[in-house]
């Protein structure tokens, strides 16, 4: 059921219309809204599309000192996490954890937009509040991820592509409703498989079927294309690799009519593989990686926000805050998961008790990387802990 309080205060966007006879009528539940132009006959003017709002809500997530809360890890990689703090993977730990971080004070400060898994955006907190409506309430602008997760690539070597899009406009509509207003699919490229062409192809041709189907809903699409930190090349093979899955997820985000203005890019950051003998220091991580967006990504699109795939919690800050030092066309910013998760789980080990501690940590993590969007973060007073490396070999979401 939509999110009625949700709808009334959205932080971003006002509802979509349909205006006739100069009355405002609410867009019923799940409507297709890729409207055509109204004819002379009809009587009836019907906005051409959510461009507008799928601008407004990009630019929102892509605001000054703020980025992403990404909380959509999958039941069963939720379970993972919740079982290396030796709790059960059931609905009222997924949802005891969920609350703690959409409902931790003054959030919205440092984060624009959460991502959550389906079960998420239909789930109350304990104390019976929508998520959404908590997340609104600290004007942080609701996402859901709306990929299927990953399967084996027959006819390549060894290679995945991404499952989700049969059904896709009924759910992004529905999920709409429900007060979603971007959305996320995550491929990955993994570079000591190959990468094969068709893998890349297959990769940057989902994401831009995603990216349509999503501006058509009124989501804004994240367009993930995943290049794994797997393996054990140099910094420079990860560029290449980059520089040519870019290249085609824009060619085809550009066939299949997606607004760039109405996107949003979570890119890996250019690294060596996790197994590489040679680490990159934050400016050549920096460097590396600024060139590949100057090179590839137009600057009308609004914001980049990184994922951070295994990195520590301070080297994926270091490394945003080197990005930072300089004016960029986009807004650079964040959009991790582990990133920003980390020591907050492990602070709340699951004890009520607890919450507090976590949220604190969790507003740590938010703020450290808000002053980084800004390239205003020092690096002092950091935790041992989160100057812990998190690669997990062919981690899924
Ligand atoms: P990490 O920051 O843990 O790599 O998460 C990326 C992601 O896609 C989550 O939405």
């Amino acid at each position: 059921m939509a999110s009625a309080s949700l709808l009334n205060s959205s932080p971003v966007l006002e509802k979509s219309e349909w205006v006739k006879g100069g009355q405002s009528i609410r867009l019923p539940s799940t409507a297709a809204v890729r409207c055509q132009p109204a004819t002379a006959s009809s009587g009836l003017t019907i906005r051409a599309s959510y461009a507008d709002e799928l601008v407004k809500t990009a630019k929102t997530v892509a605001s000054p000192g703020r980025g992403i809360l990404a909380m959509d890890e999958s039941n069963a990689t939720c379970g993972k996490r919740l079982a290396s703090i030796g709790l059960e993977n059931t609905e009222a730990n997924r949802q005891a954890y969920r609350t703690l971080l959409v409902s931790a004070p003054g959030l919205g400060q440092y984060i624009s937009g959460a991502i959550l898994f389906e079960e998420t955006l239909y789930q109350s907190t304990v104390d019976g509040k929508k998520m959404v409506d908590v997340l609104v309430e600290q004007k942080i602008v609701p996402g859901i991820k709306v990929d299927k997760g990953l399967v084996p690539l027959a006819g390549s070597n060894n290679e995945s592509w991404c499952q989700g899009l049969d059904g896709l406009a009924s759910r992004s509509a529905a999920y709409y409703q429900q007060g979603a207003r971007f959305a996320k699919w995550r491929t990955v490229v993994s570079i000591p498989n190959g990468p094969s062409a068709l893998a890349v192809k297959e990769a940057a041709w989902g994401l831009a079927r995603y990216a349509a189907i999503s501006q058509d809903n009124g989501l804004v699409p994240i367009v993930e294309p995943e290049i794994l930190l797997d393996g054990d090349h140099g910094i420079d093979r990860t560029f290449e690799v980059a520089r040519k899955v870019w290249a085609e997820v824009f060619f085809y985000l550009a066939e299949n009519n997606v607004m760039f203005e109405g996107i949003l890019l979570k890119p890996s950051m250019v690294t060596p593989g996790a197994e590489c003998k040679e680490k990159a220091t934050p400016e050549q991580v920096a460097a590396y990686t600024l060139k590949l967006l100057r090179t590839r990504i137009p600057p009308s699109v609004p914001g980049i926000m990184f994922l951070s795939g295994g990195q520590s919690e301070v080297e994926a800050t270091l490394n945003l805050n080197a990005m930072n030092q300089q004016p960029n066309p986009w807004h650079v910013s964040f959009s991790y998961a582990r990133a920003l998760q980390n020591t907050c789980l492990k602070t709340w080990g699951g004890r009520p008790q607890n919450v507090k501690a976590a949220q604190d940590t969790l507003l740590v993590r938010a703020k450290a990387n808000s002053l980084a969007q800004l390239g205003k973060y020092t690096g002092e007073g950091e935790s041992e802990e989160a100057k812990k490396g998190m690669f997990v070999k062919g981690y899924v979401y």
